[in-house]
Order: structure tokens, then sequence, then C-alpha cells
């Protein structure tokens, strides 16, 4: 069965729900899914995952701090070629979404899909389909082999 992570940080939930939606579409697609806190996330739990998944919001023009911290742990993990995808509620820029992914890309070596998915705060509450497209997105990714 394919293995996806999906970690995330989020200050007041928006990025939380996204991420649950978007675990909800992976597992529909006969994914085996874990969810996490970027600050419960060890090395170990990247171990046999097929893709890996990140959420964070943008709050002034940047990631949030435990989330930049946790991208040097995750240096330590072998994800090169792995399918990576990036989501994150915002306000008017988002500029974590494409941070994360442009990390996960030049540093880490994954297969990204891009673009991310990126929800205003205020379209989160509707947007759970868009959400669960995105975690099918991914499966499908996964199943096409990219990331092998
Ligand atoms: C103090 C503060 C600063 C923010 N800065 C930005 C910003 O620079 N760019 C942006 O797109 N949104 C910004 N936002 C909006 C948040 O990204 C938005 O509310 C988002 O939905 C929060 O996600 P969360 O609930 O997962 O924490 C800011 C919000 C606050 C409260």
């Amino acid at each position: 069965m394919a293995k996806a992570i999906v970690i995330y940080e989020t200050t007041y939930g928006s990025t939380e729900t996204m991420a649950k939606a978007i675990v909800a579409g992976l597992k529909e697609a006969g994914v085996d899914v874990e969810l996490k806190k970027v600050l419960s996330t060890e090395v170990e739990d990247f171990k046999d995952m097929d893709a890996v998944v990140l959420g964070c919001p943008t709050y002034h023009h940047d990631m949030i701090g435990t989330m930049k911290t946790f991208l040097f742990k995750m240096k330590k993990a072998d994800l090169k070629g792995k399918v990576g995808a990036v989501f994150g509620s915002y306000g008017w820029s988002g500029e974590s979404v494409e941070m994360l992914s442009d990390t996960m890309k030049h540093i880490f070596g994954m297969e990204m899909i891009e673009p991310g998915l990126k929800l205003k705060g205020t379209e989160v509450l509707t947007g759970e389909k868009e959400c669960k497209e995105f975690g099918k997105k991914i499966a499908m990714s996964i199943k096409e082999g990219r990331g092998k």
C-alpha cells in the first residue's frame, strides 16, 4: 500500500482544516496516511514514505518558525526522488507555500506537485472538496510511479 505523511503547522486552525481534508482525499484514493504536527515529527517518521506533504500558513510574508526549523531536521531524511506537495492557508500573499516547495525541490531533491494548494482563511470552510481533490492528485502521482 502506498504511504504518505502530512505534516503541518497552524496558529488559528485553517491549515489544520486543510490538512484533515487532504488526508481524507488521500485515504479515499487508497493511500495509507499519517497526519502529524511539526513538533511531534521525527526523522524516523519519513521511513518508507512514498510522499511527504507539508502545510504551513503565511505570517509576515514568511512561514511559521517551527516549520522553518523543522526543515533542518527534515534534511537528515533521504527524500531524494520522493513525491512532495505543499499547502497552506493565507490572507493576501501566501509566500509559505512556494518557499516550502522550493526547499523540497532544490535541497531535498523531491518530485514536487506544483503548484501547491493555497486557500484564503475565508475560503477554508468551503474548500473541503478542493483539498480532497489535492489529496487525490498526490495519490495519483504516487501511483503513477513519480518518486520511484
Ligand atoms: C499577525 C498576522 C500576520 C499575517 N501575515 C500574513 C502575510 O504576510 N501574508 C498572508 O498572506 N497572510 C498573512 N496573515 C493571514 C494568515 O495567513 C491567515 O489568517 C491564515 O488563514 C492563518 O492560517 P492558520 O489558521 O492555519 O494559522 C497574517 C495574519 C496575522 C494574524
